[in-house]
């Protein structure tokens, strides 16, 4: 992965507006921990530096970021106001998606805005729309005719995705695939996608299936629906690796598709099968091999001990705690922290005589969080285990202590 990390670009799908967060900003101006207070976006602007620096040659490995109306004013200020998080300008390009009509019906009628008269209500089309935009912007061209070789996609609040990218790009370059996933275990009933091979007649195709959909699908083939611990169906991060160059490569399959990936329409109903609120076409980026015509489709499943490597930061605190009675993981602000320092801690432990206390009880916003020792290693100072392997002997951090190292 380290070899490999010269040729590639990075895209961060930041158009969502995190409704279920409950927060008015962008998410990606939230702090990823509160101890050095460091931003999502700048969290990630500090690890593209630190992998530019990590493939020498003063390479810039570009940064495309894709906004919609909510997102994009506000994003934009946030980088003019922090100097683009030390970034070079010109290697960070915004691309802003547009939203779609609403429907209220079974007959899909358009939704009136019921605030302003002969407007209709829109909302985002969902994250799939990053294929389409990247094709009208000719950029995945003009990388691959400037020698990088893969991009890779991620979201706006998970901050171990940088953290995590090497070992899957190191799988990606070393078994040529077309696209590779990074998943990790997945638990049965867990909200999130599990990667499965679906096959038809002689067709096969390895892809995500989203959670609300994996039950139906198993109970209707196996019989038995999403019941086991781990699933055998890896559970999909969202953090795509997809390779530009080549008969299946990104830039040939934009420009013979336009990139846009499956639609699909995902209303709540109410028990009289009306609408509970408009719905609207939506689509997903990790549908993407669904415009493949061959190639080699893959997945990378990381299994730390310590902690899960995929924390995202999606849940207001009420919600997680109704997340966490019903058995599955909070996703909130308090949690992600706590996961964070988690890593940080594990990454730390590949040093020599290395001690890490143990996890602290607490509450946060009426939920209880193991808060272990709160560790935070700058993307510069280390990336992966070799760089702790080399930089770290005989550290001791107590249960309740505070560790920075920039
Ligand atoms: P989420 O599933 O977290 O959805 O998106 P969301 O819309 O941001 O949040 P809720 O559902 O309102 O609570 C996963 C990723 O996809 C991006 C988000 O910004 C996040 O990085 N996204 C989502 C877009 O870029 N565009 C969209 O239309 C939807």
């Amino acid at each position: 992965g380290a070899k490999e990390v010269k040729n590639l670009c990075f895209v961060l799908v930041a158009g969502g507006l995190g409704e279920r967060l409950g927060y008015s900003g962008i998410k990606v101006a939230l702090p990823s921990e509160i101890i050095t207070g460091t931003l999502y976006l700048e969290l990630y602007a500090k690890s593209i530096l630190a992998l530019q620096e990590m493939a020498g040659g003063g390479v810039k490995l570009p940064l495309a970021i894709m906004t919609s109306d909510d997102t994009d004013a506000p994003t934009l200020a946030l980088l003019e106001e922090h100097g683009y998080f030390g970034l070079d300008k010109r290697q960070v390009t915004l691309m802003k998606q547009e939203k779609v009509p609403a429907v209220f019906n079974n007959d899909a009628h358009i939704a009136p805005d019921k605030k302003t008269p002969y407007r209709v209500q829109t909302k985002p089309h969902g994250h799939g729309d990053v294929h389409s935009l990247l094709a009208q912007s000719g950029l995945p061209e003009k990388w691959l005719n400037s020698g990088l070789k893969r991009v890779f996609f991620f979201q706006d609040t998970n901050a171990f995705a940088l953290r995590t990218l090497l070992p899957s790009l190191g799988s990606a370059a070393s078994r040529s695939l077309d696209v590779c996933s990074t998943c990790v275990e997945r638990r049965a009933g867990e909200a999130m996608g599990g990667l499965c091979l679906l096959k038809k007649g002689t067709q096969e195709l390895l892809k995500n299936v989203e959670y609300n959909q994996l039950e139906p699908l198993l109970l209707s083939t196996t019989g038995q629906g999403d019941v086991d611990t781990p699933s055998p169906y890896p559970g999909n991060t969202n953090q795509l690796i997809i390779s530009l160059e080549g008969e299946h490569g990104y830039v040939s399959t934009l420009e013979r598709t336009g990139g846009r990936v499956p639609e699909f329409v995902n209303p709540k109903f109410n028990a009289n099968r009306t609408f509970k609120k408009p719905a609207r076409l939506e689509c997903m980026m990790q549908d993407y091999p669904q415009l493949l015509e061959g190639g080699s489709v893959g997945f990378v499943t990381l299994s730390r001990k310590a902690v899960r490597e995929y924390a995202p930061v999606k849940n207001s605190p009420e919600s997680a705690i109704d997340k966490v009675k019903s058995g599955l993981d909070a996703h909130c602000a308090s949690s992600g922290e706590a996961d964070f320092y988690a890593l940080h801690g594990d990454f730390l432990r590949c040093g020599r005589d290395v001690v890490i206390g143990g996890k602290e009880p607490g509450v946060y916003r009426g939920l209880s969080v193991e808060m272990p020792p709160r560790i935070v290693l700058s993307p510069s100072f280390a990336l992966i285990e070799d760089d702790i392997i080399s930089k770290v002997k005989g550290v001791t951090v107590h249960k309740g202590a505070t560790l920075i190292v920039e």
